[in-house]
């Protein structure tokens, strides 16, 4: 049987490489730059499938010039945000995702960010580092306890609950905020709050876990800055679209949140540089899933999904 022909946008792990050479006849973007719309137009006149990464953008633009050749987007992601889904579904193409094998991965960096924030990891760090070190006090670097304290997660699907159970290996008190409310088993015992604002006012430490879609954007504004409790600390792993920056500088500036963690900014990659001239906030180039196990499963789950679709099968992420 011909094999399918498979464009792969961006350089996954090589065991993902392997099956998807062993499998497809694959085309692999070895500069490992992310695909243009001009890349992902032309390639759907070439590919039966493409295995893309948030990098590549399936705008509405974009996805009414495809070639009818395409038939599946095999997202190398969770998070969907970088297609069009509506448009994508008018043009009959399948868009799968890579749900629950990323969860760990983000809910440790999750950690990382919060407990790196909390307790002063990039001032601490750039200290020792460029020798400046000179003396020691109890009134040096003194950061906000961890252990014991509430936590408010918003969005308590897969990663938020994988995040919530590593913050009870720390004691936390956790706090939720969800469209729906989780059943017992898996809620474990986190307490409920039917709106975002109640579980600002109790969110000493605030972590996002939530897709980016038009009813989040901007879901950090002022306002709900306002809303937590002084000397908060926030941390995203979740989308860049999902906080307001300005907003967040600004409740920095009042000293309102004391520090924060963030993976995920406006502008990819780049960042904001105005958030590089805070020593309390904690930031890394969106690599929360970037975890060898992680980044393996991710490509295997991609394939499986499309191995389920050329078989003529739902494929188990199908969106
Ligand atoms: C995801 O899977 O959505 C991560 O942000 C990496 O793309």
């Amino acid at each position: 049987m011909t094999k399918k022909r498979l464009w792969i946008t961006r350089r996954l792990s090589d065991a993902t490489l392997e099956r998807a050479a062993r499998d497809y006849e694959v085309v692999i973007n070895h500069d490992d730059t992310p695909g243009t719309a001009e890349d992902i137009i032309a390639a759907s006149a070439e590919f039966d499938a493409i295995i893309p990464c948030h990098s590549e953008h399936f705008s509405a633009d974009v996805v009414a010039q495809l070639d009818p050749r395409l038939k599946i987007l095999a997202n190398h992601s969770v998070g969907v945000d970088h297609c069009d889904l509506p448009a994508l579904a008018a043009r009959g193409i399948t868009v799968t995702n890579t749900p629950d094998v990323l969860s760990d991965a983000t809910a440790e960096l999750a950690m990382l960010l919060m407990l790196g924030a909390a307790r002063h990891a990039v001032a601490g760090d750039r200290l020792v580092r460029t020798g400046g070190w000179d003396s020691w006090s109890p009134a040096f670097m003194v950061g906000k306890q961890v252990t014991g304290a509430r936590v408010g997660i918003i969005g308590m699907g897969r990663v938020g609950r994988s995040f919530a159970a590593k913050a009870r290996g720390f004691d936390m008190d956790v706090h939720y905020y969800n469209r729906s409310e989780l059943s017992a088993d898996l809620a474990q015992g986190a307490t409920y709050h039917s709106t975002i604002e109640s579980l600002l006012g109790v969110a000493d430490f605030l972590s996002l876990h939530c897709p980016a879609t038009p009813e989040t954007t901007d879901l950090m504004n002022s306002e709900r800055f306002a809303m937590l409790p002084p000397g908060a600390v926030v941390v995203n792993t979740a989308r860049g679209a999902l906080i307001d920056e300005d907003a967040l500088m600004a409740a920095l500036d009042r000293g309102h949140v004391v520090a924060a963690g963030l993976d995920c900014f406006k502008v990819e990659p780049g960042g904001n540089p105005a958030l590089s001239l805070y020593d309390n906030v904690f930031m890394l180039p969106h690599i929360g899933s970037a975890t060898r196990t992680t980044r393996d499963a991710m490509g295997f789950r991609a394939l499986d999904n499309l191995d389920a679709f050329f078989a003529g099968q739902t494929p188990q992420d199908q969106l």
